[in-house]
């Protein structure tokens, strides 16, 4: 299915779901963003979100990161884009806690301390890394067994997820049995049911075809519709950023740096396409890029 005929974006968003609020969809047609969501670098304090003041990271000689400064509210979303190398995964490893910064502060819901970071986040990798003898509900309880929760309860715990994923009948099937979506989406479900606040996804759809991108973009809206967590999303595509996030921050090659900071809360009630082709997305893209250089 071409994604422009994907007119249902957000369809089954409920009230208070991640993006309703501040919808700017207008008789007109037009699809205005809104910063609703996420609070621009500076615009106050919230201990109850994500916090980076000062971030850097350094290996060796290589400065990955510099002076990073940004600030996302609880359940909102923020994507980040940039160059090859520009420290977008050692900025996602620092939140997650798996790393400490050498310099600044970070503050993940209230948590500073690597280990509490680490106890809030839960992390997609770019590849699915499934376990190839697991079957595909083996695979997504993973992170339930490792806290303790016996196999017969998490197997239980987490069935429900495979019909709301879309994957039901496919509990038993081993992955290389299942489809690249598929797969992302039983890695994603795996993110999910750690039961953890913070998702921070690295490259999610980077494998994944265009056309089935576009399919799990809608999917991953209307999944955070239903589950609401606070996202961050790292992305090469500047399309993705802006259609899944509700605030883009690009950053710059090596070593990383925010180079601009943007609103992309598009109304939910707006197809794909409608906002793709938007004069205010195209717009957007335009700035990210340039900024992207
Ligand atoms: N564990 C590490 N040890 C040494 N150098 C590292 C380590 N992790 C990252 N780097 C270096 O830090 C820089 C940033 O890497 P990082 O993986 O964060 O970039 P990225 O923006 O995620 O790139 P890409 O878009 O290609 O995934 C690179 O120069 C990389 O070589
Ligand atoms: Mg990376």
């Amino acid at each position: 299915m071409p994604a422009e005929q994907s007119s249902d974006r957000g369809r089954s968003e409920q009230p208070g779901a991640a993006g309703s609020p501040g919808m700017a969809g207008s008789a007109n047609g037009s699809v205005r963003p809104v910063a609703s969501g996420a609070a621009l670098p500076g615009a106050g304090t919230s201990s109850a979100g994500i916090r980076l003041k000062g971030v850097g990271k350094r290996f060796g000689n290589v400065v990955a990161l510099r002076g990073i400064d940004f600030e996302i509210e609880r359940h909102s979303r923020i994507g980040i884009v940039g160059p090859s190398g520009g420290g977008k995964s050692t900025l996602l490893h620092i939140v997650s806690g798996l790393m400490e910064p050498d310099a600044g502060e970070v503050d993940v819901e209230g948590a500073t301390s690597a280990k509490d970071r680490l106890a809030r986040c839960a992390m997609m990798p770019q590849r699915d890394l499934l376990l190839p003898w697991r079957t595909a509900l083996d695979n997504a309880i993973i992170a339930l067994e490792n806290r303790g929760v016996s196999r017969k309860e998490a197997r239980a715990q987490t069935r429900p997820y495979f019909e709301r994923f879309g994957l039901d009948q496919f509990e038993n099937v081993r992955p290389a049995q299942l489809s690249g979506g598929m797969r992302q989406r039983v890695s994603f479900m795996r993110t999910l049911v750690a039961g953890k606040d913070v998702l921070l996804l690295d490259e999610p759809f980077g494998a994944l075809d265009s056309i089935t991108r576009a399919q799990m973009q809608e999917w991953l809206l209307r999944a955070l519709s239903e589950l609401p967590r606070t996202v961050l999303l790292v992305t090469h595509d500047v399309e993705e950023a802006l259609l899944l996030s509700r605030t883009v921050v690009v950053m710059s090659a090596r070593p990383g740096r925010v180079v601009r900071t943007l609103a992309a809360d598009f109304p939910t009630d707006a197809s794909r396409r409608e906002i793709v082709t938007s004069r205010e997305f195209v717009d957007l893209k335009e700035q990210a890029l340039e900024a992207i250089g």
